[in-house]
């Protein structure tokens, strides 16, 4: 049988290192891929070298550099790109009153909902010459409800949520289904930087997270991993244009 070849951006981060390990596990040869060199050598470490794991660097917000890393992957690697998980972003804290927020705001764009544009539009063509894939994209909560000081984080994700309904439509007919994972709060490198800014969180966070998580914790990469390898790897097209958020309950509340 053909070997299957999952596409992770961001592979080099929180969620990234654990989607990557978890579509290894159920056997797809990972093209992990990040802006950030170093970040993939520490995964290729935490990876033992596996066998079924390149990477890739790749700039998500850069078309050339997509369409580069998308060559190398089809010629390095054996097998045929059926799963591409759009994971890579950044989140910006921006204050339309307080600050000149434009210029990060523009960046949060750029990396967060314009890359997904980039690495979709190349890497759907080579799905659909065996018409066959899987699209997963990581939005947010923060894109169904909003984020106070992230306004561009929020529509970035709002915006990769009506994405992936359109890219639905679009590549439904050619068998390559596009869904998106809204996670709520989980602990990585980017939390730990928005939270770090939050002195009080700290402080009493035990208490805080019970009081409006209702399964009583922050969200972890492995969860978020669960769910993308659940979507990446489900067999039937007829879950396509599905937005699962996953927060551990937290949008309905605690009452
Ligand atoms: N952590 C959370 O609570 C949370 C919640 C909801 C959604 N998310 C989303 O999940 C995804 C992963 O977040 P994380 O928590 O693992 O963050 P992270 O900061 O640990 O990882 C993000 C990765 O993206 C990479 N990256 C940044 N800009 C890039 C670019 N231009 N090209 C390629 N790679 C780039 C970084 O180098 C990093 O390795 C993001 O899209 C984020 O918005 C995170």
């Amino acid at each position: 049988m053909t070997q299957q070849i999952a596409v992770v951006t961001g592979a080099g981060g929180g969620f990234g290192a654990a989607i990557t390990q978890a579509l290894l596990d159920v056997g797809y040869a990972v093209a992990a891929t990040d802006l950030n060199a170093q970040a993939l050598h520490d995964l290729r470490a935490h990876l033992q070298q596996h066998p079924r794991l390149s990477t890739f660097e790749m700039d998500v917000t850069d078309a050339a550099s997509v369409e580069q890393a998308a060559q190398a992957i089809s010629q390095s690697m054996d097998g045929v790109i059926t799963v591409l998980v759009n994971n890579a972003g950044i989140i910006g804290r921006a204050y339309c009153i307080a600050e000149k927020s434009i210029d990060l705001s523009r960046q949060v764009i750029d990396v967060n909902l314009t890359g997904a544009f980039n690495c979709t539009a190349v890497f759907s063509r080579y799905m659909a010459r065996n018409k066959y894939g899987r699209i997963v994209n990581i939005a947010s909560v923060a894109g169904i409800w909003g984020a106070a000081g992230g306004a561009a984080y929020a529509a970035s994700k709002a915006g990769l949520i009506k994405a992936s309904e359109s890219w639905a439509r679009e590549l439904g007919p050619l068998n390559i289904s596009v869904t998106a994972v809204a996670p709520g709060i989980c602990k990585t490198n980017m939390l730990n930087k928005f939270v770090d800014e939050e002195a009080q969180m700290s402080a009493d966070e035990a208490k805080l997270v019970k009081s409006i998580v209702p399964v009583g914790r922050w969200g972890t990469p492995d969860d978020v991993a669960e769910v993308v390898t659940f979507l990446a790897t489900c067999k039937t097209n007829y879950l396509n244009a599905a937005v699962i958020a996953m927060d551990g309950g937290m949008r309905v509340g605690t009452l």
